[in-house]
C-alpha cells in the first residue's frame, strides 16, 4: 500500500488530534502535533519571563531560538509521542489554559514558525506521517496526497476542552475558555505569516454533530481512496 502524507488543520479544539492519532494507529503512520511545538515555545518564553499578559519581548526570544531543542519521544504506554523540551518532559505544562493564552502570540513570529516548520518538514520527508495544526496542508506540506480540514462552533467546541481541562482537575470556567478559543481562532486566521486558512485541495468536515466513530469512518474511506 502507497505511503501518504496526511494533513489535518482546522481551528483550536476541533478535536484533530484525536482524529489524528486514531488514523496515525490504524495506518501504522507517525503522528506528529505541531501545536505542542508552538506550545512548548510558548512555555520557554513563560518560563523565562519573555512573555507575560501586557508584555512580549519578540527579540529576546528570537534570539533565544538556537537554545530551545523540541523532541517527541513516543510513550509506548500511552501509544503517542510525548513534547520535550531541552531534555525534560513538558506534555503536562504546555496543555494548561496559561499556556494556550500565550501560544498564539508566539506562533505569530516568522522565526518561530520557520524554525518549526523546517523540523516538521524533516519530520515528514519519508511520508507514512499524520501532522496536524494550521499550516500543514498550505505550508508545511502543500503537496499532501490528503488534506483534511476540521471545523465546529466556537460553543461545541469551548465545552470539549472545557471537559478536557476538568477531567485534568483544572479549574477553568466555561466562559474563560471559550473566551481563549474565540481570541485564538482571531489571531491564527489574522496572522500574517501563515494564517490558518483551508488549502484549495482541502476536505472540510464540520464535526459539530458527528461522533468520533462517524468522523473516523468518514475520514478512513478518505485514505482508502487516495492509497
Ligand atoms: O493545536 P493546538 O491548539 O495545540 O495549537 C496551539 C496553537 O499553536 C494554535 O492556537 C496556533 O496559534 C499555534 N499553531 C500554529 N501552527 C500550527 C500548530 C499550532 O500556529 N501548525
Amino acid at each position: 500500500m502507497k505511503k501518504i502524507t496526511i494533513a489535518i488543520d482546522g481551528f483550536s479544539s476541533t478535536g484533530k488530534s484525536t482524529l489524528a492519532k486514531q488514523l496515525a494507529k490504524q495506518l501504522e503512520y507517525v503522528y506528529v502535533d505541531t501545536g505542542a511545538m508552538y506550545r512548548a515555545v510558548a512555555f520557554f518564553a513563560m518560563q523565562n519571563k519573555l512573555i507575560a499578559a501586557d508584555s512580549f519581548n519578540k527579540k529576546a526570544l528570537i534570539e533565544a531560538l538556537p537554545n530551545i531543542q523540541l523532541e517527541f519521544k513516543f510513550n509506548p504506554n500511552l501509544g503517542f509521542a510525548e513534547m520535550f523540551l531541552n531534555g525534560e518532559n513538558v506534555e503536562t505544562q504546555i496543555r494548561t489554559i496559561e499556556v494556550s493564552n500565550y501560544v498564539s502570540r508566539v506562533a505569530e513570529v516568522s522565526e518561530v514558525r520557520s524554525k518549526l516548520v523546517e523540523q516538521q518538514q524533516e519530520m515528514g520527508k519519508n511520508k507514512a506521517i499524520v501532522m496536524d495544526g494550521r499550516d500543514i496542508g498550505t505550508v508545511v506540506f502543500p503537496d499532501a496526497e490528503l488534506k483534511i480540514f476540521m471545523t465546529a462552533s466556537a460553543e461545541t467546541r469551548a465545552q470539549r476542552r472545557f471537559d478536557e481541562l476538568q477531567q485534568k482537575g483544572d479549574t477553568v470556567s466555561y466562559e474563560d475558555v471559550l473566551k481563549n478559543v474565540v481570541e485564538r481562532d482571531y489571531i491564527d486566521t489574522h496572522r500574517e505569516d501563515s494564517p490558518l486558512v483551508i488549502a484549495d485541495d482541502a476536505i472540510e468536515i464540520d464535526n459539530s454533530y458527528l461522533t468520533r466513530e462517524e468522523q473516523f469512518a468518514a475520514v478512513l474511506e478518505l485514505v482508502n481512496e487516495v492509497v
